[in-house]
């Protein structure tokens, strides 16, 4: 029986070298204030550049926000969000990594004294969008600049958690690899991999579909077949606007279909430890793939015929959905991302708070093909203790 999906994306996605020049054209249709959201050494590193030369030359006054922190709680995104309000600002520009965007794409439906970032955790439903966002990534990445999802941390839950509804989607996008050019590569390679994570998870979650599928696998091809070039050779411009493509593509998948365990149980470690999201999922995926794969082989044989470039058409079902699993911990040990948590010193008495931690994101866990039992949810910790 086929079931119904839908996809929701942004309006106007510029891609391409010196896709930033696309600025002008979106200006010249609005915005009499701009406010612009970065966060980090971004700003410093001179990737705003561009983007305030053009704002300048098109006569538009803007303001800077530029202290967004990594990964920020709720309660630092809604300082920021105090911040921008009084800006009266008419178009948001997001310039950085899932961090900036996702405080960015929240402040384009808090505009408003109607409710707050905390209000949004407990009714996503309540957003409405305000003023037009553009989200022009420096990561590749998380999405964000594709998906409904703004990701906060929740400390009192030891969680974080996403706030979700297709009002946050952004209006305009431009990716534009010259942003990433320089990207250390503890950063890219960790990045990458939550792109490869959302490409891999949505292809095999529950709420995979025609559409989500071609997003999902021509992401996974693009990150598989780019992400070692991109990560370690700064010239490699073609391989890293691969990357943001592939990114861009694994975000709209996610808002077709929706990943699956590697999420849920990364959260918590990324909530309590504050390790980075891309470094949680690296730890989660081959423990996440090796679990599902009784129920998801046939899927990675799929995906090994999509994107492998000289496939052993002589393998087995069992050896092509082999070969991508070994694929995505080779590419973790190769780009040298932590593999356990005694890198972050995780005590093991922490083990039974992850568990109910990462029990509690059901809206994820129910996307996975195999059920995730509390204990289950244990054993795939305890391997990576
Ligand atoms: N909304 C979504 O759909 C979605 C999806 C996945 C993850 N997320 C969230 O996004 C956040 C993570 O975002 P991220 O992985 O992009 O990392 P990030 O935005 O936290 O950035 C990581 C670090 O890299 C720096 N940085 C970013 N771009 C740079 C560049 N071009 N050059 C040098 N340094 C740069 C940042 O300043 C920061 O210190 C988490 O909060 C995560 O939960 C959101
Ligand atoms: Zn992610």
């Amino acid at each position: 029986m086929l079931n119904q999906y839908n996809l929701k994306m942004p309006t106007n996605v510029f891609a391409g070298p010196e896709a930033m020049h696309n600025l002008n054209v979106i200006l010249k249709d609005s915005a009499a204030k701009i406010a612009i959201f970065t966060g980090g050494h971004i700003y410093k590193l001179g990737l705003l550049d561009e983007v305030i030369r053009i704002i300048e030359n098109n006569g538009i006054e803007y303001d800077i926000i530029s202290d967004i922190p990594a990964e920020p709680s709720y309660i630092q995104a809604q300082e920021v969000i105090d911040q921008f309000k009084v800006l009266n600002a008419d178009l948001i520009i997001g310039v950085g990594g899932g961090s900036v965007m996702d405080i960015a794409k929240l402040a384009s439906v808090l505009s408003t004294d109607d409710y707050t970032v905390k209000d949004l955790l407990d009714d996503p439903l309540l957003a409405k969008k305000q003023v037009p966002s553009l989200m022009i990534p420096t990561t590749a990445g998380t999405g964000s600049e594709a998906t409904p999802n703004s990701i906060v941390g929740v400390p009192e839950k030891d969680l974080k958690v996403g706030i979700v509804n297709s009002e946050l989607i952004a209006d305009h996008v431009i990716l534009d690899s010259s942003m990433i050019k320089n990207l250390p590569k503890p950063i890219a390679a960790a990045t990458g991999i939550d792109a490869l994570a959302h490409a891999i998870e949505c292809f095999t979650s529950k709420k995979a579909n025609p559409i989500s599928d071609t997003f999902a696998l021509e992401a996974l091809d693009l990150i598989l077949n780019n992400i070692i070039e991109a990560c370690t050779d700064p010239n490699a411009l073609e391989a890293k606007h691969n990357m943001l493509l592939g990114s861009f593509y694994a975000g709209v998948a996610i808002t077709s279909s929706g990943t699956t365990a590697v999420h849920p149980l990364s959260y918590p470690l990324g909530g309590k430890y504050h390790i980075a999201h891309g470094v949680s999922n690296a730890i989660l995926l081959t423990p996440v793939m090796k679990f599902n794969e009784p129920v998801i082989k046939v899927l990675l044989a799929k995906a090994y015929d999509r994107v492998v470039k000289e496939p052993n058409n002589e393998l087995s079902v069992e050896e092509k959905s082999k070969y991508i699993i070994d694929l995505l911990e080779d590419i973790v040990k190769t780009l040298e991302i932590p593999t356990s948590l005694k890198t972050f010193n995780v005590p093991e008495e922490d083990l039974d708070g992850l568990v109910e931690a990462a029990m509690q994101v059901q809206r994820l866990l129910v996307n996975n093909m195999r059920e995730v039992t509390p204990e289950d949810a244990r054993k795939m910790y305890l391997e990576i203790m």
